[in-house]
């Protein structure tokens, strides 16, 4: 089979989308990309590693043909909170790395699957059940890329046939590899806070209504897309996908059914809070449902008691 190459493979995401592709696929056919971080011994020694920069051309192209590689799970980016604090790298980052992916594919005949955001929405986005189809004027420059990239895929599909394929991703809770400077991070830190010190200091409002995912379901849904039947995709950059959704205060009162003793409070950041203040409360993924059958396994109880279970036992802490 032709090899699929996961850049950003050290991220949040891409530390667990690798593995559940190595399984599925055979871990000789699975090529991790990493910029900088080091990997996981897990990760080095499973399968072929490699260090590149997306945004190097002579980088993607050599490690493409090396290995004969037939679709790219382009993970490589910036988040939202330090995207806002570094807007030129940013632009660098998602949107000329994206470019090279894509152009690398063009010429090499590889899918892409680029994950967007519930970033790419803006405050003029109807905020309760946004649709497939709407307003996308994002006020962050994280927005401002991921609405960039989707429509830069549609272009190289339309284009050039590219198979291109996207997901609007929720806020990610994961407990293998952090998220690296998103908006929606206190989701995976008020874990760590429960467990470590019974309490957690929230850089967001109380009552800041968002998406979220839990990582199982958010590995399945790039693997369920890319195996879609393309003739079924009227959407495909990006479908909006969604698992949960809940405010800091919910979150809180589901982990106290575990930690009675745990606390939440309160000091408001505000870039943070703007950014999500400029997000929707809540996404319509019916597209995914309909087009290749999106359905999420864990909600809010589920994935928290998953999450005290497992990163307990990484921190080796009981609770
Ligand atoms: N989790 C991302 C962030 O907060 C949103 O896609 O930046």
């Amino acid at each position: 089979m032709k090899k699929i190459l996961v850049t950003g493979a050290v991220g949040q995401i891409g530390s667990e989308l690798t593995m559940l592709l190595r399984k599925k696929y055979g871990n000789d056919n699975v090529v991790a990309a990493g910029h900088r971080k080091k990997p996981s011994e897990e990760l080095k020694n499973s399968g072929p590693f490699e260090f590149i920069e997306c945004e190097k051309y002579d980088d993607l192209t050599n490690i493409v043909k090396k290995y004969d590689i037939g679709t790219i799970h382009h993970l490589a980016a910036i988040l939202s909170a330090v995207a806002e604090a570094h807007p030129q790298t940013a632009w660098n980052v998602n949107v000329n790395g994206l470019f090279n992916v894509l152009e690398v594919a063009r010429e090499n005949n590889c899918a892409v699957m680029t994950p967007s955001s519930i970033g790419a929405f803006g405050p003029s986005t109807p905020q309760d059940k946004t649709p497939q189809v709407t307003i996308q004027r994002p006020t962050s420059m994280y927005g401002v890329t991921k609405v960039a990239g989707e429509i830069l895929c549609d272009y190289y599909f339309t284009r050039f046939g590219v198979d291109t394929r996207g997901l609007r991703y929720p806020g990610l809770i994961s407990y293998v590899a952090p998220p690296g400077g998103g908006t929606t991070d206190y989701s995976v830190e008020i874990f760590y806070g429960a467990l470590e010190n019974k309490k957690y200091t929230c850089p967001l409002k109380a009552d800041t209504c968002l998406d979220m995912m839990y990582m199982p379901d958010g590995i399945k849904a790039a693997v369920d897309l890319m195996e879609a039947d393309p003739s079924k995709l009227k959407n495909r950059n990006a479908f909006n996908v969604t698992a949960m959704n809940f405010t800091p205060d919910e979150i809180a009162a589901e982990i106290k059914k575990h930690i009675p003793d745990f606390e939440i409070n309160y000091d408001v950041d505000l870039v943070k809070q703007r950014i999500a203040d400029s997000w929707p409360n809540s996404m319509d993924d019916s597209a995914a449902r309909e087009e290749w059958g999106w359905d999420p396994e864990y909600d809010l109880e589920k994935m928290t008691k998953d999450m005290l279970i497992n990163l307990s036992k990484k921190l080796n802490i009981s609770y």
